[in-house]
């Protein structure tokens, strides 16, 4: 792929692509992702084809609004709220289907319902206007890959592919969004991602119900083995092996060969998660050990995507 600078002529050049039924690479605030037009199911089949998904598990469709947003699903009370408090933002929100939702079955994985994300970025609220139609945008990397933080990562993963990169520099957040959904009435929390889980149960003001969500899909942001590096990783290590590279986190690590937050800022750590993985990876190590990462606020979603990372693989 190529990596273009998104200046306002390659965001016209990319809404063109888009409404023509080609992936772009956009950035965002939390990963690079890979776009298309959500309401074209041949567009949505280069995405899978693209990534070299296995399986067509539901995507998250993004649009510049909330007003946007309200035309595809139906929205209840604690959705509205949610929406006015983190749109636009790090936050997808799935909710049932309107009867007016235009948008590919592939997309929903033939659910009734859709995962919407209203992003805080500027190049894709730029591309969301220009191209006039909501975008299915997994994250831009191969399937079963560690998630790109920067147009270089997914330049690395799709090499050999055609298709524009439209480079917006490093992602601010770097961790996907947090995904929530309902279970009838009761929300739940089905992905934790760069907005921590006290921050939104303070403006549901309630906790997310612990079952799973009804109609819960297995999906590659739930799979057990996902955002994989080469490496084997082993989690909490307090000292280092032979052959092993070493992830640390916080003061007082000497012996790190990076550290996600040498201040032990979890803000930090999640941004840099990606990035050091994929370096670590790139430096051959035979094994990766990483440091705890406290479970509270952000490290919930950091340590999440880590016992993913280190899941055996399938
Ligand atoms: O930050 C992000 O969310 C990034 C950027 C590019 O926006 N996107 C992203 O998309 O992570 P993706 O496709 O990798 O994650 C989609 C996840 C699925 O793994 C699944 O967990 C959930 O969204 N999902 C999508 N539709 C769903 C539905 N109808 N019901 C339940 N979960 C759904
Ligand atoms: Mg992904």
């Amino acid at each position: 792929m190529e990596i273009v600078e998104a200046t306002e002529a390659a965001i016209s050049r990319a809404a063109e692509r888009l409404r023509a039924g080609a992936v772009v690479v956009l950035p965002t605030e939390t990963v690079y992702g890979l776009a298309a037009d959500a309401t074209n199911a041949r567009a949505i089949a280069s995405i899978f084809a693209t990534k070299r998904r296995p399986r067509f598990n539901p995507l998250i469709v993004h649009v510049p609004d909330a007003a946007s947003a309200s035309r595809l699903a139906v929205f209840h009370a604690p959705a509205q709220r949610l929406a006015e408090a983190f749109w636009p933002g790090a936050l997808t929100l799935v909710l049932p289907k309107s009867d007016a939702c235009q948008i590919a079955d592939l997309v929903t994985a033939g659910l009734g319902t859709i995962a919407l994300r209203a992003p805080l970025h500027p190049v894709p609220q730029a591309v969301l206007r220009e191209v006039g139609v909501p975008l299915a945008a997994p994250s831009a990397n191969r399937s079963g890959r560690v998630s790109p933080t920067t147009a270089q990562h997914v330049a690395q993963d799709f090499a050999r592919e055609e298709g524009l990169i439209l480079d917006g520099g490093p992602c601010l957040l770097g961790l996907e969004s947090t995904i929530v959904g309902w279970n009838g009435d009761r929300p739940v929390l089905l992905r934790p991602g760069a907005i921590a889980r006290g921050d939104i149960e303070s403006v549901l003001d309630c906790e997310f119900d612990e079952a799973q969500a009804s109609g819960a899909v297995t999906a590659p942001g739930q799979l057990a083995s996902h955002y994989a590096p080469r490496a084997r990783l082993r989690l909490n290590a307090s000292a280092l092996r032979d052959g092993e590279a070493f992830l640390g986190f916080g003061p007082g690590v000497s012996n790190a060969t990076l550290n996600l937050s040498p201040s032990g800022d979890l803000l930090e750590a999640a941004s840099n998660l990606f990035a050091a993985l994929r370096s670590l990876d790139a430096a051959d190590a035979e094994a990766i050990a990483v440091a705890p990462i406290p479970e509270h606020g952000l490290g919930e979603a950091i340590n999440n995507r880590l016992r993913r990372a280190a899941a055996p693989r399938d």
